[in-house]
């Protein structure tokens, strides 16, 4: 019985498509005196990309539509301070060491695992917070270092050979470790060469890959005993011939896929044959062109890219497939971003120096209302190293500032649509109601998250007000009062001539009566 069109809407090489649910869900709503509004959420079709009111009358002035989003709070447990628990003492009882100790160490990397959270700071003090069980328990070591205010650390996990690895000492030095039975084993790992460049490193399956600006990308084995380097990736690698401008700022691994970004060019990915090492470039996809890029994220099917330029940023999202890819939104910024940490399918929270943003992902530019594409800021100000879910939750996060752990409690909120009769005559009312969203009962492929539903509602609204507004209404009963006040004292004067009418008439009665009995001699005489 349902028609569908299927619209298409070209863009590079994947497409979007609209599937539009002819049928029209009529909805009948009366609003009187006691219910003067109508609120309608719109939980069954994913996320909103917008709501089209179209009317011959005003329904499409009185109703307004909120878009979705998440809202994130500070939980109970709130903010656990780990190297500034010297803040809680009195200053006074500070000993000098304390106060060195206080304002000199910093949380400086964090590494997630199965079963917790590994974080490190500038004086090489570990911290492992079990995100398993119910109480937050902490343990706490210190690692071997020779330098004692190390700047720049980096911390993995590498999922293989179940270690974090720290690289420390500026760098000159790995020593992996793990926790067991509440105890830190650690031991230094061989074969790693400092580079001279500023690098970021990622383990992913039991290898690490560390992106190494100018030098290209170093790909290392995770062995037992130390790092064996298997290959390098340079300019000559991605784009076949000898770039003079070529700087690998990042790196990510998703499934079989890695992501490689240089700051000039831009995106190329890597096909990773585990089986015997191999990283063969995909020259179908070929680069996914974009110049000045800071870091990316890869999640799934979802890249977000980071464009730094001198004092704002643009949050590039792509939407990546097979040999294909999409740019989702484009969104410029004023203040300066660092990288997105993508949370799950729904949303991303971009982290800035001193702002972070809350960005709903997979919601096409083009057809979004400019109402839903505003960027929520986030809760917190100030530097974060990182966003991530807690455990297995879906409700909590956890974020790592240079001081100590947050721990937050996040709500999506759907989209509503609000119609107020309040300055509405009676009457009625009709509006045709057309939704983008990105689901909805109709969708065939749900694994399709380029496919978008198009449904149609028709809205009739009954408009019934009281005969006379509460304004009216209070200027009537004052009147009547007044005109009954005017009555009764009108009545009151009334009764009170009659009764001296009466009262006159009563003394003439009198009188004349006393005229009739006045003695007859003297009228006589
Ligand atoms: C969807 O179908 C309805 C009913 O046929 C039509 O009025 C509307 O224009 C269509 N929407 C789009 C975006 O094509
Ligand atoms: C609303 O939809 C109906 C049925 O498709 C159509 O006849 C009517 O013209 C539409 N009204 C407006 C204002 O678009
Ligand atoms: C670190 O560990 C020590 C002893 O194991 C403990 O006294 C201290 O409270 C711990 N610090 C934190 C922040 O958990
Ligand atoms: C969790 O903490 C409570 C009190 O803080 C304690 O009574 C309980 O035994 C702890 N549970 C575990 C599993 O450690
Ligand atoms: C690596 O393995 C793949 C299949 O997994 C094969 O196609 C490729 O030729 C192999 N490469 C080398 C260098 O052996
Ligand atoms: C996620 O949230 C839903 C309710 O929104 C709940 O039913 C489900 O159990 C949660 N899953 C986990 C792993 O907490």
């Amino acid at each position: 019985m349902f028609l569908y069109f299927l619209l298409i809407c070209q863009s590079m090489e994947l497409e979007f498509s609209f599937l539009n649910d002819t049928e029209q869900q009529m909805t009948n709503v009366i609003m009187n005196a006691e219910q003067q509004s109508f609120i309608k959420r719109l939980d069954d079709l994913g996320k909103i990309l917008s709501v089209n009111f179209q009317s011959e009358d005003e329904s499409s002035q009185f109703c307004s539509t909120f878009y979705q989003g998440v809202t994130i709070h500070q939980s109970p447990s709130g903010f656990i301070s780990l190297v500034h628990e010297l803040a809680k003492k009195d200053i006074d009882e500070l000993s000098d060491d304390d106060l060195y100790r206080g304002y000199n160490e910093k949380l400086s990397a964090y590494a997630v695992n199965p079963e917790g959270i590994s974080i490190i700071s500038s004086k090489g003090r570990v911290y492992f917070i079990d995100t398993n069980s119910k109480n937050l328990s902490i343990i706490n070591q210190t690692l071997p270092l020779s330098n004692d205010n190390q700047q720049t650390t980096q911390l993995i996990f590498d999922e293989k050979s179940r270690y974090f690895y720290a690289f420390l000492n500026d760098n000159n030095q790995v020593v992996k470790y793990q926790f067991l039975n509440n105890e830190i084993q650690h031991k230094p790992v061989s074969g790693w060469t400092k580079p001279n460049d500023k690098f970021r490193v990622i383990a992913s399956n039991g290898i690490l890959y560390s992106a190494q600006e100018s030098q290209g990308l170093f790909i290392y084995e995770i062995q037992q005993h130390g790092f064996r380097l298997i290959t390098t990736i340079t300019a000559k690698d991605l784009y076949d011939s000898d770039s003079d401008q070529f700087k690998i700022v990042d790196v990510a691994v998703s499934d079989d896929k890695l992501y490689i970004l240089d700051h000039y060019h831009g995106i190329t990915q890597f096909q990773i044959r585990s089986t015997n090492m191999t990283f063969v470039k995909n020259g179908k996809l070929g680069l996914i062109k974009y110049s000045d890029c800071k870091s990316f994220s890869v999640r799934g099917s979802t890249i977000i890219l980071i464009q730094n330029y001198q004092s704002n940023s643009e949050i590039i999202e792509l939407f990546i497939q097979g040999d294909d890819y999409v740019e989702m939104r484009k969104i410029y910024t004023k203040s300066q971003l660092r990288r997105a940490d993508i949370l799950d399918d729904d949303f991303a929270i971009v982290r800035g120096l001193h702002d972070h943003k809350i960005m709903l992902i997979q919601m096409p530019d083009q057809y979004l209302d400019q109402d839903a594409k505003r960027l929520d800021n986030y809760f917190f100000s100030g530097n974060l190293l990182g966003v991530n879910k807690f455990g297995n939750t879906n409700d909590t996060l956890f974020a790592i500032s240079p001081h100590g752990f947050y721990i937050f409690v996040y709500r999506a909120y759907p989209t509503i649509i609000i119609c107020n009769s309040n300055d509405i005559d009676s009457g009625l009312y009709s509006a045709n109601v057309s939704i983008k969203s990105t689901d909805c009962d109709k969708k065939t492929d749900k694994t399709n998250s380029l496919q978008y539903c198009i449904t149609n509602h028709v809205y009739n609204f009954e408009i019934k007000k009281p005969l006379l507004s509460p304004e009216q209404q209070q200027y009537t009963i004052y009147l009547t009062i007044i005109l009954i006040s005017i009555i009764l004292l009108l009545i009151g004067c009334i009764l009170f001539h009659c009764r001296s009418y009466q009262i006159k008439l009563e003394t003439l009665e009198r009188s004349k009566k006393k005229r009739n009995f006045r003695p007859p001699s003297k009228s006589e005489a």
